[in-house]
């Protein structure tokens, strides 16, 4: 979605991960931390050739450059912040898909705490197709 950039409404209640990550946390890292990187982006692109571009292009088109290192920093940390929203789920947990699992334990050696039944909160990324981008990751394959 091109600018002008929105905060997205986070998927579940400010305080629906408690007691993992607590209502006042959310407020911060949610209304604070997000809602300011995306504030500061539009305020940086206005008028530029970035303010039509979708969000992934303005991070991609202003990467590695020290004139657009703000607009950069600010987009990537606006898209970070909403990835993350997505990939928690409150009341969740279990075992992520075979293939994913194997490449996690080969990958990161992560075997016992990829599981974390007592926590309640669980990566949800197994089911969305952003967890390819895990098998971008060198050494991680899902093909096996
Ligand atoms: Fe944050």
């Amino acid at each position: 979605m091109p600018g002008p950039f929105q905060l997205p409404p986070l998927p579940w209640a400010e305080n629906a991960l408690e007691p993992v990550i607590s209502a006042r946390t959310m407020g911060l890292h949610y209304g604070k931390h997000h809602a300011t990187y995306v504030k500061n982006l539009n305020d940086l692109v206005a008028g530029t050739r970035f303010a039509d571009m979708p969000l992934e292009h303005v991070i991609a088109a202003s990467v590695g450059n020290d004139e657009t290192r703000k607009i950069f920093n600010n987009a990537a940390q606006a898209w970070n912040h909403a990835f993350f929203w997505n990939c928690l789920k409150p009341r969740s947990g279990g075992e992520p898909p075979r293939a994913i699992a194997r490449a996690i334990d080969e990958s990161f050696g992560l075997k016992p705490d990829r599981k974390s039944p007592g926590l309640g909160v669980t990566l949800g990324i197994w089911k969305r197709p952003d967890a390819a981008l895990l098998g971008r990751r060198p050494g991680v394959r899902f093909d096996r």
